[in-house]
């Protein structure tokens, strides 16, 4: 590792007692055999969730045994199996505190992919020790952590990616093209949309209390709530549902945000938005009452975000997202029978420019350019976004990372990562500035007569240098957020 972690790691002592030993250990790599991986080029990696996505996360990670995972950390021994099997050999945690202290000088890098109340604890704890990180999207919980994070990995020097893989897809480099080019023109809206919420949402909190799995136990649950406030187990807290949850989750906005708002951010260098607003959709158990439930996300949003005009566009932007089925209005320009964004409509964005309409999928992938001359570019088949990693798993989003991190802080191959936390902080930042303006929407004040006012129904002044709203003094509890005792963003 070039730069040297607070903490003395494995690789850096590989790397000393060779020149202590005066070279001893040195052997040139076509003496050793095609295939042969010198030990200084391999990571030691840890995983953090090593469930659900975890699994893929760190199994892409430890690139088909090049690198080593030595240990693994989940509260849920059952969903844990398949990370354990692959990798015998790694030590196993529930608490990953205790695992980064235990394991300290074994670890070089860790992946996280544990839900997303955990992601700033976990990285701002793995950094603070010297840890480049993996972590998947949204970065943080809320802006506070994201903002912190990104100061972090600069402060400690580590090599840093967040998960939204898209960003390490072709079809970004082919749109900020066309951009460049001038044949999209200026861009005044951006409209971006996702068929989530797919798990229940919007729904009213679980009264009755379940017993517990019997391979879970008090303890696990209590490593699960980590920072968050404590309520006890539901399967609807769990695994998968937690995003519906703004105690665990980020909603639908935060599940996809970080994917599709990707390459509108991207192309247009856009930063801190200035304005934010958002309308909420209800749930109705009883006619005409709606229920309300300000812990829970909502079953449908639409937020509209407001950016200054940047370097490469010479206008303001309204981004406007929608969710929970709600797409945008389909442009004159694009044939009614052509899909909106991606597949079936179900999740795309589309830039407004004065020259044309630009669109994609999730992911930044099916890139198309409907311009005002009629004429549809499409991205060509054998188009070279320059990603040499292309045909890894999740197109070598892991792997530009691992490679980074052998590479060091700062390196070329860091510089080159399409989401290290100097980009990706500021885009989580705008996606859960859409959820700030969303819990500012429901926040209640009751009435006299019992009913509620809700003050936060207008548009939102943000001043994204002191991460504050200026004109509504209640929104600002939601730009952070209060530990559980025993907890903290170290
Ligand atoms: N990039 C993508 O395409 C993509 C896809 C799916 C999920 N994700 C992200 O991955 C993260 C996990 O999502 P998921 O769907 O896999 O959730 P999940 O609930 O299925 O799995 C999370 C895993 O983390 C474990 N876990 C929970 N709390 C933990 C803790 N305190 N310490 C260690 N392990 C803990 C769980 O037991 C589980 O194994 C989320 O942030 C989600 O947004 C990204």
């Amino acid at each position: 590792m070039k730069n040297k972690p607070k903490s003395s790691s494995r690789r850096n002592f590989i790397k000393s007692s060779a020149i202590v030993g005066g070279g001893f250990f040195i052997v040139p790599r076509h003496v050793l055999g095609k295939g042969y991986v010198a030990p200084s080029d391999r990571l030691n990696l840890a995983a953090i969730g090593a469930g659900g996505k975890g699994f893929g996360d760190i199994r892409n990670a430890s690139d088909n045994g090049i690198n080593n995972v030595v240990a693994l950390c989940d509260v849920d021994v059952k969903a844990a199996e398949r990370a354990v099997s692959a990798f015998p050999e790694a030590k196993f945690f529930k608490d990953f505190r205790r695992m980064l202290e235990k394991m300290d000088k074994d670890i070089d890098a860790v992946t996280i992919s544990a839900p997303d109340h955990i992601h700033g604890v976990a990285a701002m704890a793995a950094m603070e020790m010297g840890k480049h990180v993996y972590v998947q999207k949204p970065l943080t919980h809320n802006i506070h952590e994201a903002r912190q994070l990104t100061i972090a990995a600069r402060r400690n020097k580590v090599v840093t990616q967040m998960g939204n893989q898209g960003a390490s897809h072709p079809g970004q480099v082919q749109m900020k093209k066309w951009f460049d080019e001038g044949l999209l023109g200026t861009v005044h809206t951006v409209e971006v949309w996702t068929n989530r919420p797919v798990w229940p949402q919007g729904i009213p909190v679980p009264l009755e209390k379940p017993a517990m799995p019997d391979h879970l136990s008090k303890e696990d649950w209590d490593l699960y709530i980590g920072p968050a406030k404590y309520v006890d187990y539901h399967p609807l807290y769990y695994h998968f549902k937690w995003r519906g949850w703004w105690n665990f989750g980020t909603g639908a906005l935060g599940d996809m945000g970080c994917h599709i708002i990707d390459s509108p951010f991207r192309i247009l260098e856009l930063g801190y938005p200035t304005e934010v607003e958002a309308s909420v959709g209800d749930i109705y158990k009883r006619d005409w009452n709606p229920e309300y439930v300000p812990e829970g996300c909502p079953p449908s949003s639409r937020v509209q975000v407001v950016f200054p005009k940047t370097k490469v566009n010479d206008s303001k932007v309204k981004m406007i997202w929608s969710d929970g089925g709600l797409r945008p209005f389909h442009p004159d320009l694009i044939p009614a029978s052509d899909d909106l964004g991606g597949p079936g409509s179900r999740n795309g964005m589309i830039m407004i420019g004065d020259k044309g309409v630009m669109s994609c999928d999730v992911y930044g992938t099916y890139p198309r350019l409907y311009r005002k001359d009629e004429e549809v570019l499409t991205m060509p088949d054998d188009f070279d976004g320059g990603n040499k990693y292309i045909d890894y798993p999740e197109l070598g989003h892991q792997k530009a990372w691992t490679e980074a991190c052998k590479e060091g802080f700062n390196s070329e191959a860091h510089n080159a990562l399409t989401s290290s936390f100097d980009y990706a902080g500021p885009l989580t930042e705008t996606v859960l500035m859409g959820n700030l303006a969303i819990r500012s929407y429901t926040l209640a004040e009751m009435k006299d007569d019992g009913g509620r006012k809700f003050n936060g129904r207008k548009k939102l002044l943000w001043d994204g240098e002191n991460t504050r709203i200026t004109n509504f003094e209640e929104a600002n509890q939601f730009v952070s957020r209060d530990y559980r005792e025993g907890w903290k963003l170290i």
